[in-house]
């Protein structure tokens, strides 16, 4: 063998040897770094008569690229068995149980659309959803709130960027344009509700920018008012867990319903304590109506044949009364105190058989 044949497999033994990157990095200096032995025989060469030269130059830069490339190759096979080996020993087991002093909590928003699900499943009602972002029509226009009604102003509503036909898409102010999306995307008779969040440029102790409600929409040929006031003392019932519960309907005036009427439920304080059901105090929860033929038509179907009703309840609200939670802006700052404190186990889904909470 000759010296540079030598050389050439001592190198390549050397890089095969070399069990990790710090490894190969030696190797790659001893050979090919300033006076390394590949460098030390090209040095060589100026010392060389030209025939000499003409021989020994190529064999010497075709060993360089070889060595350069071998040494390439060693380093791809060196990372991709180190990162096997992360992925081997970092695993992490999902089915492990959590560790009791590091486990997390469900927010009560959460805990409380779970329980308006089941409680509204049981009664036949499936669960619809919209996007946040809307058009001026899904949010308004549909539900009978054209663009110079008073009521838009009620809405506080946050706009996004001017598009270039003019029209601006909106964050939707209530969970209500989901009632048009529904019809159009279904024959009836439709029986949903759509929990979700919405957002309102509004900010004090009882409001946040964004926050949750749960819309209600049943439309087929025989809805009336009667059905509206049964569900939703059936449901206020499930919902706070209690027997019985005075309830006032108050005649109210929303666009999209006709009649309509807000609906308080009867509380009363004692020893600053909140109770529900009972009692001489009352507290909003929801607006509710029968839908307004115009809405029924926007949504594509005709109002001479069907009818229903809707209603639109503030999740947060409904979470705060049942849970004595104070203030309303605390639900959305994410202090871990807090939710050690109000919220509710990772393990215990709400059911109507096992109980809500
Ligand atoms: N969308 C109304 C609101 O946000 C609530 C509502 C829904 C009222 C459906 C009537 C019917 O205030």
């Amino acid at each position: 063998m000759s010296e540079l044949e030598t050389l050439e497999q001592d190198l390549i033994d050397s890089i095969a040897a070399a069990g990790s990157e710090t490894a190969l990095e030696a190797v790659r200096v001893l050979a090919l770094g300033k006076k390394g032995s590949v460098s030390g025989q090209l040095k060589k060469l100026g010392k060389m008569s030209p025939e000499e030269r003409q021989t020994a130059g190529p064999a010497l830069n075709n060993l360089k690229v070889r060595i350069a490339e071998a040494i390439e190759a060693r380093r791809d096979t060196l990372a991709e068995a180190a990162l096997e080996e992360r992925l081997r020993s970092e695993t992490v087991d999902v089915t492990l149980p959590a560790r009791p002093e590091q486990a997390g909590t469900i927010h009560p928003v959460t805990q409380v659309m779970e329980e308006v699900i089941a409680i509204f499943a049981d009664m036949g009602f499936s669960v619809a959803e919209g996007p946040h972002i809307e058009t001026d029509w899904y949010n308004f226009g549909a539900l009978n709130i054209p663009p110079e009604h008073p009521a838009r102003q009620d809405h506080d509503t946050f706009y996004l960027k001017e598009k270039p036909d003019g029209s601006r898409m909106v964050l939707r102010t209530h969970t209500s344009p989901v009632q048009i999306r529904t019809m159009e995307g279904q024959e009836p008779p439709i029986r949903i509700i759509a929990p979700g969040r919405t957002f309102r440029a509004d900010s004090d102790m009882t409001h946040t920018p964004m926050f949750h409600q749960v819309e209600a929409l049943v439309i087929d040929e025989t809805t009336h008012m009667g059905h509206l006031k049964g569900t939703l003392e059936a449901f206020c019932k499930a919902f706070f867990e209690v027997d019985d519960i005075k309830m006032r309907f108050r005649p109210s005036h929303f666009p999209f319903t006709e009649p309509s009427m807000e609906v308080d439920i009867g509380c009363s304080w004692e020893n600053g304590e909140l109770k529900i059901g009972q009692g001489d105090d009352w507290l909003e929860i929801l607006g509710s109506g029968m839908v307004h033929p115009n809405v029924i038509a926007a949504g594509g179907y005709d109002p001479e044949r069907y009818q229903g009703y809707a209603f639109g309840m503030g999740i947060d609200r409904i979470a705060m009364l049942k849970y004595g939670i104070p203030d309303l802006r605390a639900f959305f700052e994410a202090d871990l105190r807090w939710l050690r404190h109000y919220g509710f186990s990772a393990v215990s889904m709400p059911t109507l058989a096992e109980g809500l909470s």
